[in-house]
This record gives structure tokens, sequence and C-alpha cells, in this order.
């Protein structure tokens, strides 16, 4: 990294973005856990420029309020530009509010290339230094150039200028080195240069990309940067180009996990954001999905097929087939197949939450167990407690959500209501199929439940001629026989 700070960054972000057809401002599209533009922001905050501001202009109010959020760490400052009259008119206004004494170096970032890194930026910007330039260039070479601005050189390999498609005739068409939007400029060349562009072209706009071929006229340094990897450069106009975007953003922060010591055992159908943190010797199996601020500990092995948002897995846990959202979950645990765990669930070091299991503001305390088809809603678990099969935290009257308390060593018996608010002190039990609406003391068994009954006969007498009545009657005939059977053999044997 150079020690040197630009000045100013402009992000041209007014475009309409036409073919996203979409509601949303094409920047605010997001991938990997951020808006485009949230990742052109933060490439751009790691050269640390002393401005940064936004070009808006169509949905200006959702970049504006999106901007306020400050979601990366630092201020950028919206311009308005109204019409939008092309790049050069963009940087024209952003520089205008940037203000006269600004000098030094103005970075330029198109606001919708997300994969651009902050090395690519400061080799530029290094390169601008060394070169002593008025403006220094990125720029790629693209397997298919279509669409993009060609770089013209002279036949010593210097840029001359930049020609926009729409304007090059089939000679300059074939060129594949493109113009990516991304520039060093000289503050003070770049102002004086931005007022002699005129619209005199195909689009009837400012082009930014004219000020290159001024500068060359006038006997400035032009420089410029080939992209190491031109995919690093793409511009995103459309939801295709976005899924590309995504899936080589995905490679990237997948790439960068393995060589953490991260095993992936199916890349291609990992997918997780730049929020997302994990520690070496973690597993993750296929279809595995990491948001938001989701941090995986040590050896822990996820997947396959899970979804976890804003959740951490604690060292050595084990989680298959589960969506959790806001949850934590300790070191040795065991999560899933099937498992929902919602906000607030915290579970404790070598805990179990099995198949079809649901949790919700939860707290289960160290080596407590809740198998299988489970809701535990609004409760605090003690230590070494399990939860018999079916068990229900009956946390909502129907107006408000009541808490449950059970102890430590509590075996609360399989199909247990617990209708909260109500505690199962230490060392409890409560019997299968409980209803509890009272505390259980400690050491008691709760019993809430009538006592069996068996009415002998009711189904031959009630249900005659169905196929239990018939498998009763057979039944009945065994045992009769059977009966008789065990008297005739006494009468062998004494005989
Ligand atoms: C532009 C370049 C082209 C380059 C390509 C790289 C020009 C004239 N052309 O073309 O050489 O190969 O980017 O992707 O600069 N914008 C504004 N205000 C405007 C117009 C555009 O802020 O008045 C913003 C857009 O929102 C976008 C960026 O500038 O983020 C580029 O504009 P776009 O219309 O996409 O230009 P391209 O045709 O892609
Ligand atoms: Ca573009």
């Amino acid at each position: 990294m150079t020690d040197f700070r630009p000045a100013v960054a402009v992000v041209l972000a007014a475009g309409q973005g036409t073919r996203m057809k979409s509601s949303t401002a094409k920047v605010l599209h997001g991938l990997c856990g951020r808006p485009m533009l949230g990742h052109v922001l933060t490439a751009i905050g790691a050269v640390g420029p002393e401005q940064t501001l936004v070009v808006v202009g169509h949905d200006r109010e959702q970049v504006t309020a999106a901007l306020a959020e400050q979601q990366h760490g630092f201020a950028a400052v919206p311009v308005v530009q109204e019409p939008q009259n092309g790049t050069g008119h963009a940087v024209r206004l952003a520089l205008d509010a940037a203000g006269d004494q600004v000098e030094g170096a103005v970075v330029v970032v198109p606001g919708d290339a997300p994969l651009l890194t902050p090395h690519t930026l400061q080799r530029l910007l290094a390169r601008h230094l060394e070169a002593v330039a008025a403006a220094t260039l990125l720029t790629a070479t693209m397997p298919d150039p279509t669409g993009y601005g060609r770089i013209v050189r002279d036949p010593d390999g210097h840029v001359t200028g930049i020609v926009e498609e729409k304007d090059a005739d089939e000679r300059v068409r074939q060129i594949d080195e493109v113009a990516t939007s991304v520039y060093v400029f000289d503050a003070a060349k770049l102002r004086a240069n931005l007022g002699r562009l005129t619209t005199d072209n195909a689009q009837g706009e400012e082009y930014l990309t004219d000020v290159i071929g001024l500068l060359v006229a006038d006997g400035d340094v032009v420089a410029s940067v080939t992209a190491d990897d031109y995919r690093e450069t793409l511009g995103v106009n459309d939801r295709v180009q976005l899924a590309t975007a995504r899936r080589l953003m995905r490679d990237r922060i997948v790439e960068h996990w393995m060589r953490e010591g991260v095993t992936i055992t199916d890349p291609q159908t990992t997918w997780m954001g730049v929020g997302v943190r994990l520690e070496p010797d973690v597993t993750l199996h296929q279809n595995t999905q990491l948001h938001g601020s989701t941090t995986i500990r040590r050896g822990a092995v996820v997947g396959p097929d899970c979804t976890l948002t804003d959740t951490i897995v604690g060292e050595g846990a084990t989680v298959v087939r589960a969506h959790c959202d806001g949850a934590e979950i300790g070191a040795g645990a065991t999560v899933g197949p099937y498992t929902y765990l919602r906000p607030g669930t915290r579970l404790g070091a070598r805990t179990k939450a099995g198949a079809y299991v649901e949790m919700k503001a939860a707290t289960v305390g160290d080596d407590s167990k809740v198998p299988h088809l489970s809701y535990v809603g609004d409760a605090v678990v003690g230590e070494r407690s399990n939860i018999g099969a079916a068990t229900v935290f009956v946390n909502y009257d129907g107006v408000e959500k009541h808490q449950t308390t059970v102890g430590d060593d509590v075996r609360v018996g399989s199909d247990t209501m617990l209708v909260a608010p109500v505690t199962v002190h230490d060392g409890a039990y409560t019997a299968a199929g409980s209803v509890i609406t009272d505390d259980v003391p400690p050491g008691a068994i709760g019993v809430a439940r009538e006592r069996q009954r068996n009415i002998e006969g009711w189904v031959e007498r009630r249900r005659a001629g169905t196929k239990s009545a018939e498998a009763a009657r057979r039944a009945r005939e065994r045992d009769t026989m059977d009966a008789v059977g065990s008297v005739d053999d006494d009468q062998g044997e004494s005989s």
C-alpha cells in the first residue's frame, strides 16, 4: 500500500440502470452481503481518500438514504446530477462540490463495478505517482469488448484516446483493450479539461473519456495500468451480469477461506457474504449459505444444506440441514437435521438440538438436549437437562409471550406442554403427556394428565364388522385357545 492518499474519490452512480428493470436503484442491488455500491465504497475506503463523493441522479432518494446509513464506517457525500449529461458532466459536478481548493489525485470509479479490488486501485495510484501523470487509466483486455470504450494507442504503445463504441469505426471496434471507467487524475488538469468537453458525439453527452484525448493533445502525460484479470473490471448493467459478478465474488471469498485453512467440499454450491468469519479446520459441506456476520469456530462442521445468518457456531460443533438466524451454538454442540434456530437462541457447550426442533429466544445450558420434534420459545433451560420428544414450550396466550424456566438435571417427559409462565425446578421430572401449568418443585414429578382406563370389548361392540373388530376377535379366540391348550398340557403332564 502507498502512504499516499488521494484528495477526492468520485463514484459515478447517477445513471438509470434501465436494463435491471427494477424499482431498486441499480447500485443498490446486492451480492455477497453488500450492495454493489457498498463493495465499490469499501475498495475505495482502502485507499483512504480525504473525501468521497457519490454522483446520484436516478433513484437518488434510495441511494442517498443508503449512503446516510454509513454501513462502511466512513462518510460518502452524495452530489446530485440532474439531468444526467454524461460521465464528464458527472465528474465536473462532483469536482465543483469538492471545491476549488482541491489539489492532488482524484480517483474516479463507476458505481456498477463491484469486483474492483483495493489492490488494483493501489497499483493504479502507484503508477500515477511514478509516471507523474495528468491521468492514469485502468484498462482491461476483454474477450468480448462489445459495448465498452476502446483504448487507442500510438505505434509506441502510448494511449492517445478512448473511443466509445457508438462513435467507433470498424478498425477501432476490433481493439479488445477497453476503458473501465476507473481513473486517477491530477485535480487541476482534470478541472481544466472538463470545462472543454463538448456533447458533439453519438450520445450527445459530455464524455469523461474525452478528457484523455484532450490531455494527450496538450502533451500531458497519460499513463495506464491493465487489470491482471479483466473480470475484476466487469460492469453490471443487467441481472445476468449481476449473477456473473456474484459468482465471481463468491469464488473469490470461498478461495480466500480455503487458503485460510477451511475445507469446502463443494465450492460451487457454497455461498457466503463478505461479513462471514471462519477459523482454520472448519469444514463446510455442499449447499451451505452463510450470511451476515456468521462466525464459525475452529473444527466445526457445517452442512450439507445449511443456511446460517448472523449465527455463531462454536468450536467443534456440528450443524446439519439447519436454518439458523441470530443463533449462538456452543462448542461441541450438535444441531440438525431439520432444525430451525431463530433469533435469541443460545445453545451451551455439548448441547443437542435435534430433528424437527424449533427454538426462539431460548437459552439452553451446557450438556442439555432437545433431541426431537419440539418447540422451545422464550425459555431458559439449565444444564444436563433433557427435553423429551414432542415437548412444546407454550409461550403465547394469544396476547402476550411468557417465559418458561427449566432447571438443571431436569427430565421433561415426552409430549409435555409447558404452559408459560411456569418453572420446572432443578432435578424435577414431568410425566409424559402432561400439560404443566403449575411450577414443579425441585425433585418432584409433575403429572398432569387423565389416568388411563380401558373399556373392554368396546371395538367389537361399537365397531362391529371393521378390520379392527375382526383382529380383536381373532386375538380373543387365540387367547382362549391358549388358555385351553395350557389346561390340556397340564393334564398331559399329570397323566
Ligand atoms: C462508460 C465509459 C466507457 C467504458 C465503460 C466501462 C464513458 C463515456 N464511457 O460507458 O468508455 O468502457 O463505462 O464500464 O464514460 N453515469 C453518471 N452520470 C451520467 C452518466 C453515467 O453518473 O450522466 C454513471 C453511471 O451510473 C455508471 C457510470 O457513470 O455508473 C458509467 O455510465 P454508463 O452509462 O454505464 O457508461 P457506459 O456506456 O458503460
Ligand atoms: Ca456501464
